[in-house]
């Protein structure tokens, strides 16, 4: 059995990725500082798949703590980095908490994979990179363009790391970069912990069906989109999920084309902010009152994915609807609020 490393493995993402690398039979530690997580969710984990996981409590900005884990779980066959800070705002009021957090664990990681001789990295980059893309569906090759925030350019400055690395160290690696990860797993046992006002569309959406926000703001109507709000590419959590394991086994097979490769992770379709109210409605039966309101500062118009070099590289591709996403995300927040058990 195949032992993988998933660093911020508590977290949203990283917990998702935790249950399908446990049910493809690998073997799974987890290294996480529960900075934004709960230890409950090891428990959860591994009440979904049915077996257990090694846990560490990890700062990894500190190196000796990163060595010292790599010491005591011997032969880690690949790593998943999943752990980040990840909030667009709160990075750009501290810019230098972001720089050190995010970077600083990801150069430990790579330092202690060279020393303790692992060669596979998996990183977690998102579409930020492409900004507002100048042809849509964007491709890989597009351009990247400057970051808008500090959080934006740690993805970015995290691919230049690991672009750099591949080149002269005996590292393989894969970036995924992922469009808008929604939803939960179907147990209802995981998914995106809240803390406050949420930030992003779906779990807004869904405190607004639960009457914790008494309505949706939409921001800007004045897009040039089909019906003038914004479009993303959201994907269901667990075929993101899915989509690192395929990332796992390119590298353990040898497979990459080159030593470090990038893929978009995403559906392929583009879907405005109505388009997902309207979703809402008809996956849950709740129509979501909603306010048309001025833009948001720092939001691209339009972006979604060329899904083709996943599909025939890493013969992965998304498999749920847009309907399943919702409805996973309405059977978290009912499970949370202990409406359904
Ligand atoms: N939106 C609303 N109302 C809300 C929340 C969001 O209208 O209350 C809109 C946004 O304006 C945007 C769309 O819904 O048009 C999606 O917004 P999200 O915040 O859910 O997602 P983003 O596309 O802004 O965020 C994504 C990733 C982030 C990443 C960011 C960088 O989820 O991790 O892109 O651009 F940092």
């Amino acid at each position: 059995m195949k032992k993988i490393l998933v660093t911020g493995g508590t977290g949203y993402i990283g917990s998702h990725t935790s249950v399908e690398l446990l049910n493809a039979g690998y073997t799974v530690v987890i290294a996480d500082n529960l900075s934004n997580s709960s230890i409950d969710v090891v428990d959860r984990i591994e009440e979904i798949a049915g077996k257990k996981i090694s846990f560490h409590k990890v700062e990894l900005c500190n190196r000796t703590e990163v060595d010292l884990l790599f010491e005591q779980e011997k032969d880690i066959d690949a790593v998943i980095h999943f752990a980040a800070k990840l909030q667009v705002n709160q990075s750009v009021q501290e810019p230098l908490m972001y720089y050190e957090n995010n970077l600083f664990a990801q150069i430990n990681i790579l330092q202690s994979m060279l020393k303790f001789g692992v060669k596979h990295f998996v990183f977690s980059s998102s579409c930020t990179v492409y900004g507002n893309p100048d042809t849509l569906p964007v491709t890989e090759t597009a351009q990247v363009k400057k970051a808008e925030s500090p959080y934006g350019n740690t993805k970015q400055m995290g691919e230049e790391i690991l672009e750099h690395s591949c080149k002269t160290k005996p590292i393989e690696a894969i970036s995924l970069r992922y469009f808008n990860p929604v939803g939960a797993h179907e147990s209802g046992l995981i998914g995106e912990v809240q803390h406050g006002v949420p930030h992003h569309l779906v779990p807004y959406i869904t405190e607004t069906a639960f009457g914790k926000r008494p309505f949706l703001n939409i921001f800007g109507s004045d897009y040039k989109t089909p019906d003038g709000t914004c479009v993303r590419d959201y994907i269901h959590v667990v075929d993101v999920a899915t989509a690192h394991i395929a990332a796992v086994e390119q590298l353990l097979h040898g497979l990459n084309k080159k030593k470090y490769e990038i893929f978009n992770i995403g559906t392929g379709i583009g879907y405005s902010v109505l388009n997902m109210v309207n979703a809402f409605a008809k996956a849950t039966g709740i129509n979501i009152p909603y306010q048309l309101s001025p833009r948001r500062a720092g939001d691209v118009e339009a972006v979604y994915a060329d899904t083709k070099k996943a599909l025939s590289e890493l013969k992965w591709k998304a498999r749920y609807t847009v309907e399943d996403m919702l409805c996973s995300a309405w059977n978290w927040e009912q499970k949370q609020r202990g409406i359904i058990n």
